[in-house]
């Protein structure tokens, strides 16, 4: 039987230059959609994943993420005695239990490989996960729950890939199939990977599946990551160490059933606020009619 994933990593040291200026003095994983951050959905994800212990890899500013995890003493006794009870109690179910969640800084900004690399000590010779906060993933079975079902069936390293238009693909990491195409198992069903390119030049990409923000590695990635080789775009690919993995480890892609938000990204956030709101059962209907007469006027 594969060790269960019990950690998770998010790196949130990004600078967020795509939504700047907000991005400046707000940390980007703090951006609300709705009424939350955006942390606190990865947050919330990992947990109905069974993840017993998230490791944030945040960098300079980024300090309010910490404290979002964290007691606000006189704003809970504010609401506790003006009986808001639910609003109370909404704030508390986001946070960790004691224990539960450690911070690492990324020191210099070095790429996605260098931030997971510095959680290294902190997640220690198991599987684990990686969460890319920015990469909000609407889904009835949460979209880090469906990689670790398919973990429980195959084992060793999961990718979770989704389609995007051909054109698209230069923007994100890309996975080539074992067999191809035609050897696709198809949404929900893992299927074995034979390579994975960063940011191919267009017209280049072996598929159109790109790996989207959820992964579960075995922790021999570090030995690898360690190596430190500048790849795509003069930074420590991620992407990198896993090609080098998979010469001796099995990894399988998986799409997943749900959809997903690029929050890193203006009309990305925008379009979670506004899918996120619709699907709300105590706003959906206000928003509907709200994001109705804007398009009308
Ligand atoms: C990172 C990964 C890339 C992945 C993408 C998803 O790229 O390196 O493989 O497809 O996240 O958002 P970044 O967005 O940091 O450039």
């Amino acid at each position: 039987m594969s060790k269960p994933i019990r950690k998770a990593v998010m790196p949130v040291a990004g600078l967020g230059t795509r939504v700047l200026p907000g991005a400046k003095t707000v940390a980007k994983e703090l951006l609300n959609v709705v009424d939350r951050p955006i942390i606190a959905y990865a947050v919330a994800e990992a947990r109905a994943a069974g993840i017993e212990h998230i490791v944030m890899v945040t960098g300079r500013g980024k300090q309010a993420l910490e404290d979002y995890f964290d007691h606000h003493i006189e704003l809970e006794a504010q609401l506790a005695a003006k009986g808001k009870t639910e609003l109370l109690a909404e704030i508390l179910a986001d946070l960790p239990k004691a224990g539960e969640m450690s911070f690492v800084r990324q020191m210099r900004p070095l790429g996605l490989g260098h931030a997971v690399w510095c959680a290294r000590d902190l997640i220690g010779d198991e599987p684990f996960a990686v969460i890319l906060p920015d990469m909000l993933m609407a889904a009835e079975r949460p979209a880090l729950a469906q990689a670790v079902d398919a973990y429980d069936k195959v084992g060793g390293n999961i990718i979770v890939v989704e389609p995007v238009a051909e054109e698209d693909t230069h923007r994100y990491g890309v996975v080539a199939l074992e067999g191809g195409r035609e050897n696709y198992a198809g949404r929900g069903a893992p299927t074995r990977m034979q390579a994975m390119v960063e940011k191919p030049a267009q017209g280049t990409a072996p598929s159109n599946l790109i790996v989207s923000g959820r992964y579960i590695l075995q922790p021999e990635i570090f030995d690898l990551l360690s190596a430190q080789e500048a790849g795509a775009g003069g930074e420590v690919q991620l992407t990198d160490s896993m090609v080098k993995l998979m010469a001796t480890q099995d990894f399988h892609a998986l799409e997943y059933d749900g959809v997903t938000y690029d929050c890193g990204d203006k009309i990305g956030l925008l379009r979670a606020n506004v899918a996120f709101a619709l699907m709300r059962p105590d706003l959906g209907a206000e928003a509907r009619s709200a994001v109705e007469a804007l398009l009308r006027a």
